[in-house]
């Protein structure tokens, strides 16, 4: 008889060879989820090894394959499919609706839940407070759509996703496992946020506001990715977006990390060095960019926007 100690109950209880973690627990009186008896389709009976990994049977073929889809890292187990040979702590996972919610997500969704490396392109524009926002909303609301409507085209077509923006910062995700020269796409895309930077800015001092401050940096590093409603990008966590944020300090900078610059070594325009991690300032690429994904759509002439929004707002189309 092996123990096996269950979180966050508090009870331990005596589990024999032949039994799997789920009867053991049933057994008990422990009500632990089992959306599919057992079969290992659901997953809901998932739980995390805390201590004794090495006593837990090797996972089934049917195990194997479900962890497999969903990313589970080696600790996150299925009860209905694991025995135990010695002492092993674990902690129930799924105890509530919500947490049911979230096992839905991932399975519809097919979202893991393991780390992933993502190259990640961090934007923060400051300089907003100079502006008069009670007399002039117009001039805020105008400018910033100016600047995200470049952020946005820039990132597309250098192949990058908008994960998370939050007022004026943005955090941008670009996924080796989408797109070849990740690194690259990330600096190139950066570098043209600059010089988009520079038009919007002339823009602003036509206002009579001070010049806005784009401080940028990039950095490949391990994130997990959580979307916060089944509907919305998934949005990276963790060291990897620490990281990244903390890099961007520099107005009209950008800034990569010495992981980042180990991918771009044999063509990148270095700047100054910032601190003492090895982060540099970057200032150029030398060579051909990336290949774009999304490709630019054609400009319309003046004439044939106004006749268009004129359309819109004589006939609502
Ligand atoms: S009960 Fe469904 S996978 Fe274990």
């Amino acid at each position: 008889m092996s123990q096996l100690s269950v979180q966050p109950d508090q009870q331990t209880i005596a589990t024999n060879a032949s039994e799997t973690l789920l009867d053991a627990l049933l057994s008990h009186e422990i009500p632990h989820t089992h959306a599919c008896g057992g079969q290992a389709y659901c997953s809901t009976c998932r739980v995390l090894i805390l201590d004794g990994i090495k006593h837990c049977s090797s996972p089934t073929r049917a195990e194997k394959a479900l962890a497999q889809k969903l990313q589970f890292p080696i600790h996150v187990r299925l009860a209905c499919q694991t025995k135990i040979s010695g002492d092993v702590t674990i902690r129930r996972l799924v105890m509530d609706n919500q947490d049911l919610d979230l096992v839905d997500q991932q399975l519809t969704g097919g979202q893991g839940i393991a780390e992933q490396e993502l190259v990640l392109l961090y934007a923060g524009l400051k300089g907003m407070e100079t502006f008069d926002q009670v007399n002039f909303p117009y001039d805020m609301a105008h400018i910033m759509g100016r600047y995200f409507q470049q952020l946005y085209q820039i990132i597309s077509t250098y192949g990058g996703q908008i994960s998370s923006t939050m007022g004026t910062h943005a955090l941008v995700t670009f996924d080796p496992a989408r797109h070849d020269r990740t690194v690259d796409r990330a600096v190139w895309a950066a570098l043209d946020l600059l010089q988009a930077m520079a038009g919007v800015n002339q823009m602003v001092e036509q206002l009579h506001y001070q010049p806005l401050q784009l401080g940028l940096a990039v950095h490949p590093g391990l994130a997990v990715q959580v979307a916060p409603t089944p509907k919305s990008p998934p949005m990276p966590l963790g060291d990897g977006v620490t990281t990244v944020m903390g890099l961007a300090t520099l107005p009209q900078t950008l800034v990569v990390s010495p992981a980042g610059l180990s991918q771009i070594a044999n063509r990148v325009v270095l700047g100054a060095k910032v601190g003492e991690a090895g982060a540099q300032i970057v200032t150029g690429m030398r060579g051909a960019p990336p290949e774009q994904v999304a490709a630019t759509p054609p400009e319309l002439s003046l004439g044939q926007r106004l006749s268009s929004l004129i359309q819109k707002f004589r006939f609502g189309r």
